[in-house]
């Protein structure tokens, strides 16, 4: 067998391991709320497509969203709770502080949602479908979402802070932080191809523009050509924290470009380029494969999403169903009251 067909059996057949574990998760169904609010992905499409138009960034940050919602305790909508006195907000967790966009978009959706289908609808839902309508946005694929998520009643900064992945891992981290999540190298070197949009700040890849692993030489693996465009973006002790785009080639289009860039050593986060050039790894021939054929790329993005989209769900009566996504309805109910209590205080005031 010629090394070419090799790669597409292993590829056919990582595909069909995928697919396989699929079955495994019946709790969550496509037709979760066809009856109870079947406007539901009409209403999400309308919102993040309204956003795009002033914000072509916004479906990768929605995307982005799902992911480090689902890599801390599960797909819970645990990412969208904000601080109160007995939750420390993952937002303020470093992969997430000063990172995390779309979350105005997020309430948006749930604001249209509640009006159409009041008490319904989970916010980890939400995140999952405008995950997928970011991809379709961009020109990605688009899939039949799994529904059926319910809303966590906490949240972890903790494990934000050890279970995402960082830009400077190393392949062997990388694969260790999606194993912990079930998910495999396929999965990794699928997943990490919505780094095909999207934007990344100077703080996360500077490390490799001087002194990469304190050797006094930038990243060998980086193209030099790319390599003087990134050092003028990022200067050495530069005061502000510039943002780039995640894909040189085609920054606001979901297509395969991450993976032909990552074959030019273009790829921009240490973490992306190691798929590549980490001498031996099982990703190499992934990024190979992915690089020569779209339509193997988008398939199995779909399979990995929905695999994504499965970890640590809540389903059933665990959880609840938020009224408002930043704050538990105990909580929620709280400032109602307190808002309550202040609007009399107020009339009391008023009409003396
Ligand atoms: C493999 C490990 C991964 C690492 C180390 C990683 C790291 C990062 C970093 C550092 C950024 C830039 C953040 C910033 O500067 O504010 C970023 C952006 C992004 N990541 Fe990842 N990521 C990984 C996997 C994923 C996965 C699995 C997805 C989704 C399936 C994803 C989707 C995105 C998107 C779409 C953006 C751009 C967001 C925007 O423009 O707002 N990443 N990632």
């Amino acid at each position: 067998m010629g090394s070419m067909s090799a790669v597409v059996v292993a590829v056919l057949c990582a595909f069909a391991m995928h697919a396989g574990l699929l079955v495994t998760n019946a709790q969550l169904s496509p037709t979760f709320y066809n009856e109870t609010c079947p406007t539901l992905n009409d209403i999400v499409f309308n919102v993040v497509s309204n956003a795009s138009l002033t914000d072509p960034r916004i479906g990768a940050s929605l995307l982005r969203l799902h992911f480090h919602d689902c890599f801390v305790q599960g797909c819970d909508g645990s990412v969208l709770l904000n601080n109160t006195d007995t939750i420390q907000s993952e937002q303020d967790a470093i992969p997430n502080l000063n990172s995390l966009r779309g979350l105005d978009v997020v309430n948006n959706i749930k604001t249209a949602v509640e009006d159409s289908c009041p008490e319904t609808v989970s916010c980890a839902d939400i995140l999952a479908i405008a995950a997928e309508v970011g991809s379709v946005l961009g020109g990605g694929p688009s899939w039949d979402v799994l529904l059926g998520r319910r809303d966590s009643l906490n949240a972890s900064q903790a494990l934000a802070n050890t279970s995402l992945p960082a830009p400077f891992f190393t392949i062997d981290q990388l694969n260790a932080s999606f194993a912990a999540q079930g998910l495999n190298l396929t999965d990794l070197v699928t997943l990490s191809g919505a780094h095909t949009f999207g934007r990344a700040r100077c703080s996360t890849f500077i490390n490799r523009l001087y002194s990469f692993n304190n050797t006094g030489n930038p990243d060998p693996t980086l193209n030099t050509t790319y390599l003087a465009t990134l050092q003028a973006i990022c200067p050495q002790n530069a005061t502000v924290d510039n943002i780039t785009n995640l894909d040189l080639t085609t920054p606001d289009q979901f297509d395969n470009n991450y993976y032909s860039n990552l074959q030019q050593l273009n790829g921009l986060l240490q973490s992306d380029q190691e798929l590549f050039s980490t001498t031996g790894a099982d990703t190499v021939p992934l990024v190979n494969s992915f690089s020569a054929d779209q339509t193997a790329f988008f398939a199995n993005f779909v399979v990995s999403m929905i695999k994504m989209g499965n970890i640590g769900v809540l389903t059933g009566t665990d959880g609840e169903i938020r009224t408002q996504c930043n704050f538990v309805n105990a909580n929620s109910s709280a400032t109602l009251l307190l808002a309550g209590v202040a609007s009399k205080v107020n009339l009391v005031a008023q009409s003396k």
